[in-house]
């Protein structure tokens, strides 16, 4: 079975993955409140992935919501909500869906490193929003060289780990002589696959804020705001050894959750 297959029939099928994000986001959470004072009252906003519409639920009491996503649960667990001003498609948010220019904004809210083909769907988000409309983003962050997300397969093979260290490392040096390339890195066998579903082990982009960012501005956005959220993980070394790095400005994103508007 192919990847895609997998993850749609993961996502196709998996009704408690749902219900515990739905159970965590009873309240506005501070990240999105921060995010919706962005949106315009009254603009048509397209919410990218937008599982069982969270956003949807706020952003429909001032602006017109549309979520798309390709999950069947998900889209139906969101129709119990019966808003207005909102509005639920089925769909690969990597193909296009809309024609262009259509979304005063695109969101995308902790979906974006669920996307096995991240560049074409911010081609997309990119697409259908309209000429000096606005792209909104939160997602992970790994931007550091040892750091990566939960759903690489290292299973304690350090030999593994040691040998993705020195990858990233080469590569950022490249980086620094020869520009940003575009790699949008996808984790080819996510340990949900293996060994079942636990927190963020479904993630299959290998989300770089300083990728996502340039690759949009690249195609001619302006970032309006870039911010970076961090917790407080790990012991007191790898602690400074991180607080080191996102000195440096291209890891200035570095370990967070990065959130970040541009207009088109
Ligand atoms: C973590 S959930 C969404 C979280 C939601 N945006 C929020 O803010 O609560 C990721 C969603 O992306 C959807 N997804 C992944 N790949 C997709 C694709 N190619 N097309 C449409 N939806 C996709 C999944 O079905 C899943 O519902």
């Amino acid at each position: 079975m192919t990847l895609k297959k997998e993850l749609k029939d993961f996502y196709n099928s998996n009704r408690d993955y749902y219900l515990e994000a739905r159970r965590l986001n009873v309240n506005l959470t501070d990240e999105r409140e921060k995010a919706f004072r962005f949106i315009p009252a009254g603009s048509l906003v397209l919410d990218i992935g937008c599982g069982t519409a969270e956003n949807g639920k706020f952003i429909s009491e001032f602006a017109r919501y549309v979520g798309l996503d390709f999950s069947t649960i998900a889209l139906d667990m969101a129709l119990d909500y019966k808003l207005k001003n909102f509005y639920l498609v089925k769909g690969d948010v990597s193909r296009p869906c809309f024609k262009p220019g259509s979304f005063d904004v695109v969101i995308s809210t902790y979906s974006l490193e669920h996307f096995l083909a991240p560049r074409d769907v911010l081609d997309q988000m990119y697409n259908v929003c309209k000429k000096g409309g606005c792209l909104i983003i939160i997602s992970p962050a790994w931007d550091l060289p040892f750091q990566f997300p939960p759903s690489m397969n290292f299973a304690g093979n350090i030999y593994r780990r040691f040998f993705y260290i020195i990858l990233r490392i080469f590569e950022d040096l490249r980086e620094c002589f020869f520009g940003m390339k575009y790699n949008f890195k996808i984790i080819r066998n996510p340990s949900f696959m293996t060994n079942g579903y636990s927190q963020d082990n479904d993630t299959v982009y290998l989300t770089k804020a300083r990728e996502v960012i340039t690759y949009l501005k690249h195609k001619g956005c302006k970032i309006m705001h870039a911010s970076a959220e961090r917790g407080a993980a790990g012991n007191i070394i790898f602690r400074m050894v991180k607080y080191l790095f996102i000195k440096i400005p291209k890891y200035k994103f570095g370990d967070s959750r990065f959130f970040v508007i541009l207009l088109t």
